[in-house]
């Protein structure tokens, strides 16, 4: 079935480049002119999306979305970015529960859930994250807390949305840190996430993010039920990126 299911390699470029330096990375992915295999998308800082949307045009292949939204279209709420405006800009995706979004700034699974159904009522892909702290791993808590990030922050996906949504786990333990879960690991939850999913089980893309490298990569992506990464610290150079999509 793995087949159905596209490679992604997501870069989540969290809250890094300066415009110079998103320069040097598109003049880089336009000198290493390979047609790109997987489908290759980054999501910049939001104040960087339109820009970043005029130099992934050149490139051809990539495709540009946010780091978050807010839950709803519109209104009082200085700060935030609209979904309403990032579909509207032609944005194509937006990832919604980073982990960094649900320790940092607070976010629980039922906002979570109505960003999910905001963003999807746009018709923006939702890349929706999930997983666990080390605290609750050691804890055997991990398929719990998948399980209750899964059943709130998707509660009431349309089936006829279900299309649009990607789901990443992301082991709180494993992100920025180094230590990469092992794909067998990785595969246990992956498998999991899938048996619970309401809608296109088998058509559902499911990412991996945590220390994802261009020498790790390889093992993670022959499980059967891992469709792809998303990638922060790798994802920042124009060769590792590169590197990434060519291995996928
Ligand atoms: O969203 C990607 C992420 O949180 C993983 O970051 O730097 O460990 O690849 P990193």
């Amino acid at each position: 079935m793995k087949n159905l299911r596209p490679i992604h390699i997501v870069g989540n470029w969290k809250m890094n480049q300066t415009m110079h330096e998103i320069s040097e990375f598109f003049i880089e992915m336009t000198k290493m002119k390979m047609e790109l295999k997987c489908k290759a998308w980054i999501a910049p800082q939001a104040l960087h999306i339109a820009i970043l949307k005029e130099m992934a045009f050149t490139t051809g292949s990539i495709q540009v979305g946010a780091q978050n939204c807010a839950e709803v279209d519109s209104g009082a709420l200085t700060g935030e970015t609209s979904p309403l405006a990032l579909a509207d800009m032609g944005v194509e995706f937006v990832i919604i529960g980073h982990s960094e979004r649900r320790t940092i700034y607070g976010e629980k699974n039922e906002l979570l859930n109505q960003k999910v159904l905001n963003a999807l009522k746009n018709d923006l892909k939702v890349i929706y994250c999930v997983g666990e702290t080390l605290a609750e791993r050691e804890a055997n808590d991990t398929f719990k807390v998948i399980e209750e990030q899964l059943n709130v922050g998707l509660h009431n996906l349309p089936a006829d949305k279900a299309h649009l949504v990607l789901i990443a786990y992301e082991p709180v333990w494993a992100i920025g840190t180094g230590k990469v879960a092992s794909a067998e690991q990785a595969e246990e939850v992956h498998a999991f996430i899938r048996g619970k999913l309401e809608h296109l089980k088998d058509e559902t893309v499911i990412l991996y993010g945590g220390s994802v490298k261009p020498d790790n990569i390889d093992s993670l992506l022959r499980k059967d039920n891992i469709d792809g990464a998303l990638v922060g610290g790798a994802s920042l150079k124009a060769k590792d990126f590169r590197q990434l999509c060519s291995i996928a």
